[in-house]
């Protein structure tokens, strides 16, 4: 008798890229867009693997649902604030992310947001499309330009690299902040860390790069705005968290920050009421690492991990275990 194929849960949706490598090998089961938790919860006995993205919280319970043959869950996105780390570590479950391929479509996502909050574009269709445009203004739609900006880059890691990178490309001098200096960066771009609030004060634009834990949760409230300042954008392509949406909206509603351009929300898809009136502000709904080629390429590597790891071989893309 054939040994029975292994089962994967697929718990909302993998794109063909990868789930296709996954059908012609394991018995593969999809919860789909529509399914709630409890539904992935009924999904999860006897899963072998698990491919989860940044809306399924990997805790406790779906570990324990899934049951002891669990082996690893493919997270499929690069950020893994979503996974439990701990609880994985003490079932011996193996975590992976899908780092390098979404580099370049999020960095040129959050060059994009730049240029958007930079120059107002948002409001500005807004009010052609609105039929206020009642002719041009010298006065009317100011806003910064990117080159001769400074750019303060906060994590260095591969994304907010590449954005410093596509950043001085266009004429920006960039500085960064980081928990640890990264002497290639400094090297190869000529880019130097500064403490955040000294960063904040400094930089006409601010992109947010950095990876989202309880140590940083918040990590731009009121404070840090005001040290942004009325002529200051920030960008957030990273993760929700880090940024006080409350007082996101009240600066910028109050001119205390020039604009800001936002991809990710603290509780997604939810995205506070009062950001969404706020002036100055170009909201995407986290569409980062919207590409086909970085899609396709996520799906790939999300698959090939749990190939490898279900056919005893180390995992590609382990994320540090928690
Ligand atoms: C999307 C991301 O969340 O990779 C990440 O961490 O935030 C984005 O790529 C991802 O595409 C959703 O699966």
């Amino acid at each position: 008798m054939d040994t029975p194929r292994a089962r994967v849960l697929i718990v909302r949706l993998l794109l063909d890229a990868g789930a296709d490598r996954l059908r012609e090998r394991f018995d593969v089961v999809e919860g789909g867009l529509d399914a709630d938790r409890a539904r992935w919860l009924e999904l999860a006995p006897g899963s072998r693997a698990l491919i989860a993205d940044p809306t399924v919280p990997v805790d406790r319970e779906l570990l324990d649902a899934c049951g002891q043959d669990l082996a690893i869950v493919a997270n499929f996105a690069v950020g893994y604030d979503n996974v439990d780390l701990a609880a994985c570590a003490e079932r011996g479950v193996v975590v992976t992310n899908t780092p390098d391929v979404l580099t370049q479509a999020t960095a040129e996502l959050a060059i994009a947001l730049t240029f958007a909050a930079a120059r107002r574009i948002s409001d500005a269709e807004r009010f052609l499309r609105q039929g206020l445009w009642s002719g041009w203004e010298p006065a009317a739609h100011l806003g910064i330009e990117v080159a001769g900006a400074t750019i303060g880059v906060v994590g260095m890691g591969r994304i907010g690299r590449r954005y410093a990178e596509l950043a001085i490309g266009l004429g920006a001098n960039v500085v960064y902040a980081a928990p640890r200096p990264s002497p290639e960066a400094e090297q190869a771009l000529g880019v130097r860390r500064l403490e955040l609030d000294a960063l904040l004060e400094r930089a006409d634009i601010v992109s947010l790069h950095a990876r989202a834990g309880e140590e940083n949760r918040g990590l731009i409230g009121r404070s840090e705005l005001d040290l942004i300042g009325p002529g200051g954008v920030l960008v957030n392509t990273a993760r929700g968290a880090l940024v006080d949406e409350r007082e996101l909206a009240l600066a910028l509603a109050e001119g205390r920050l020039g604009a800001a351009g936002i991809d990710v929300y603290e509780r997604e898809p939810e995205v506070h009421p009062a950001l969404l009136d706020a002036p100055n502000c170009v909201l995407l709904p986290h569409i980062g690492s919207a590409t086909r080629t970085s899609r396709d390429g996520m799906a790939r590597m999300a698959a090939e991990n749990v190939i490898a790891v279900l056919g005893g071989q180390d995992p590609l893309n382990p994320v540090p275990k928690g």
